[in-house]
């Protein structure tokens, strides 16, 4: 069958990365005899360079159009000092707004072989570790009111959290429903003992919980929730949380898998479109050298497959030679240890395509 596939390409090791995964989708169409059809476009930094805008109309048309969009990552120094409203990573905010893709998925997973590249001890991850970060993605702080003001204190800005029920709802039944496939257990991470908004937060999660009777809830509050995924990770099978804190509790369980160049991502709409993007940034500082970790992306194009093309033989093949390429012994330097043989972006896309 035909797939269209929205390349962005994106900043600094977006290009590097998305370059191996297409090299493995293009593996993929050729041994499960698929086609898979590409069109790349711009966002973010590349965009404003090129086009003066980071998301330009065009771009959001053509996703709109394809069945799903591939994305390496936007933003780097050059553009730091654009106003907020003109910044790269406006670009991603802009796309999964217009796109709707309200569930964030981010699944860390430990594979046995990288348990050497994980910080924590070997005891606590003994057994290996796996759970998913389900992340609110077009809601929360990050798309609330803000500005700045005068004040007593001076000039001051803002940015407002702000979460409706229905926003709530419909990612506590991503993260249910997740659970119900997994090991029925659900962690809604919340700040209820300060936020007006994580209260309404709790209290929709709760409401949504009494239609998964066989799940398992449990409420943590952020802060607690950081120390308890580096405490003991093992407890956590699903973890549903609002938009800032899924940022930055997923980063924390990206060390979990080893490194941040290992966690993929399905930002998911309601349907079964999805843009797919590694939970990693831009790089910059080892961007054009041949040295990022391509897996997340690679692992991203994966969940591509299995969620929204629905090709989970495909997506398993991926997956088993990631695992096989790691278990031979082959490392990008984010995750080298010693004993093990180093090797660049692109020779690990290339391991992955002969595995395949
Ligand atoms: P980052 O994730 O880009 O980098 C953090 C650290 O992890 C760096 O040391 C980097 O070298 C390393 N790293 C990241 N990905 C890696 C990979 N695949 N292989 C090996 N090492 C890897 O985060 P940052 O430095 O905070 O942000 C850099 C830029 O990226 C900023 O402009 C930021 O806004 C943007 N960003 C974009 C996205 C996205 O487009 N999805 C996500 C996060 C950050
Ligand atoms: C991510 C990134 C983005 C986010 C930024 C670049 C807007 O950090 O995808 O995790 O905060 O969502
Ligand atoms: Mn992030």
């Amino acid at each position: 069958m035909k797939y269209n596939i929205a390349l962005i390409h994106g900043d600094g090791i977006g290009p590097e990365v998305v370059n191996e995964a297409v090299h493995v989708l293009d593996t993929v169409a050729k041994k499960f005899g698929h086609e898979f059809c590409y069109t790349p476009l711009l966002a973010g930094g590349c965009a404003i360079d090129q086009k003066g805008e980071c998301l330009p109309q065009e771009t959001i048309d053509a996703c709109k159009k394809a069945d799903a969009v591939l994305l390496g990552a936007v933003g780097g120094w050059k553009w730091d000092t654009l106003p907020g409203d003109k910044r790269p990573e406006r670009a991603l905010l802009g796309l999964r707004k217009e796109l709707g893709l309200f569930a964030n998925i981010r699944p860390a997973l430990l594979f046995d072989a990288l348990a050497e590249a994980c910080p924590l001890k070997a005891e606590i991850v003994e057994g290996g570790l796996d759970l998913v970060v389900v992340r609110e993605l077009t809601g929360g702080i990050y798309f609330g009111e803000r500005g700045t003001k005068e004040t007593s204190m001076g000039p001051a800005a803002y940015d407002v959290e702000q979460y409706a029920e229905e926003e709530v709802r419909r990612i506590a039944v991503t993260a249910f429903d997740m659970a119900m496939k997994r090991n029925k257990k659900v962690t809604s991470v919340d700040k209820a003992n300060v936020l007006e908004s994580s209260r309404l937060w709790r209290r929709v999660v709760t409401e949504t919980a009494k239609n998964y009777p066989e799940v398992t809830l449990e409420h943590l509050y952020i802060d607690n929730a950081a120390m308890q995924l580096v405490r003991n990770p093992k407890q956590f099978d699903v973890i549903v949380t609002g938009n800032i804190f899924g940022d930055i509790l997923s980063d924390e369980a990206s060390m979990i898998t080893g490194s941040i160049g290992m966690l993929p991502s399905a930002s998911l709409a309601a349907g079964n479109f999805g843009m797919y993007e590694p939970v990693h940034g831009s790089a910059p500082d080892i961007a054009g050298q041949d040295k990022a970790n391509p897996m997340a992306t690679i692992l991203s194009a994966a969940m591509m497959l299995r969620y929204t093309f629905g090709l989970s033989k495909e997506a398993d093949a991926i997956e088993n030679a990631v695992k096989a390429v790691l278990a031979k012994g082959y490392r990008t330097p984010d995750i080298y240890t010693e004993g093990m043989t180093l090797v660049g972006t692109k020779e690990a896309g290339s391991l992955v395509c002969a595995e395949i």
